[in-house]
């Protein structure tokens, strides 16, 4: 790896949080609810690169109302989590993966690239600042902290063109479950009415504008008392794309492992790459395809598909429970969580909380 030409200094030691606030937050930390000291930044001019790296209090930032990303969604984000082990370190998992998706992000969206080395230097810079925050756990808990990297467009401009200013951030967010339910089973809406990205869009790239357009979705969801939406692909409205933010996995009954392929307008998961490899390590034999959703619901029918779960690095493994569309409702299995599912999930946290061997190299210490 070579050297980050970003350093990101810490501009100011004071911390905002008492540790008796701190530790009451981590307690009961749920999902993206609060926020850490610290925040680092950097900013990229056009005629200049990338410079202004710093580590800031965490707290509002000053945009101009005419900057790009208010009126055209110039902006891309990433999630990662920083994991606390027994000995006290603290370990974040194939931040690499992440931090190249976010250049192939940003170039979908016409913005700067950061190398890998500046991505996870700003990770480290955060967690330096802001270790108190990294939660600590036991053999069977799980929290962790969040963080969430994020560029826009900054620039005072209207006309429509990639921005000559980006500004970069790197926030962090004590995390438990992302699902207010936890892990149980989660109850999926399948969507007639809407599509979450098109054939040529941004579907393949992490940015604001793919979760947006889902939010309608979720929304139809819940007035079906379901837990998250399900989109199938743009163009045939047949073949399954992904959830709101999340991929989808299902497991038949003779060992095959399912995902719908990266057809460009699917978010290549981290979580979704590691499950393919530990499902395989484990005997099932990953299957990368096409996912007609009126096959899968007849394979959960008949018992070919035993398992579904839901996927991402907020979400981890979630099992599916069942399924909710216009006309009717498939359990999946017997609506409880799966046994693969379990161990899958059981198995990639004990990884990334350095519980089990790193046998696959994936852990980076911050
Ligand atoms: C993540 O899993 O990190 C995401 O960015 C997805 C979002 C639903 C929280």
């Amino acid at each position: 790896m070579t050297a980050s030409s970003l350093s990101f200094p810490q501009q100011d030691a004071a911390r905002r949080t008492s540790d008796a606030d701190r530790a009451r937050i981590l307690a009961a930390p749920g999902f993206g609810e609060h926020f850490t000291d610290f925040m680092a930044h950097a900013r990229w001019r056009r005629d200049g690169g990338w410079g202004d790296d710093e580590v800031v209090p965490f707290g509002p930032i000053r945009i101009t109302p005419a900057a790009a990303v208010l009126h055209y969604a110039q902006e891309i984000f990433e999630g990662l989590k920083a994991f606390r082990h027994a000995d006290g370190s603290v370990w974040t998992f194939r931040p690499e993966k992440n931090a190249e998706r976010f250049a192939a992000s940003a170039r979908r969206l016409a913005l700067p690239e950061l190398t890998v080395e500046d991505f996870i230097a700003s990770l480290k810079a955060v967690v330096a600042a802001d270790e108190p925050w990294v939660p600590v756990v036991d053999e069977t808990s799980e929290a962790s902290l969040y963080l969430r990297p994020v560029m826009f467009a900054s620039e005072e401009f209207l006309g429509v063109r990639a921005a000559h200013m980006a500004d970069y951030y790197v926030i962090a967010s004590p995390a438990g479950d992302y699902f207010p339910r936890g892990v149980q089973p989660l109850v999926v809406w399948v969507s007639e009415s809407y599509a979450r990205a098109g054939k040529g869009g941004t579907g393949q790239a992490k940015c604001g504008g793919n979760y947006a357009s889902s939010l309608l979705g979720k929304y139809e969801a819940a007035e079906h008392g379901a837990d998250e939406v399900l989109f199938l692909d743009s163009e045939t409205h047949t073949a399954i794309d992904e959830l709101s933010g999340m991929n989808v996995f299902a497991i038949t009954k003779d060992g095959e492992i399912r995902t719908p392929a990266l057809t460009g307008s699917i978010l290549e998961g981290v979580t979704r790459s590691s499950i393919l490899r530990l499902a395989e390590d484990r005997g099932l034999r990953p299957v990368e395809t096409r996912l007609v959703m009126s096959e899968v619901l007849e394979s959960l029918a008949s018992g070919e598909i035993v398992e579904m779960f839901a996927c991402g690095t907020a979400a981890v493994i979630t099992p599916i429970g069942a399924f909710r569309f216009d006309g009717g409702e498939q359990v999946v299995g017997d609506g409880g969580s799966g046994e693969h599912t379990l161990a899958l999930r059981r198995e990639l946290t004990d990884i990334q909380y350095g519980r089990i061997e790193d046998r696959h190299g994936w852990l980076t210490r911050l």
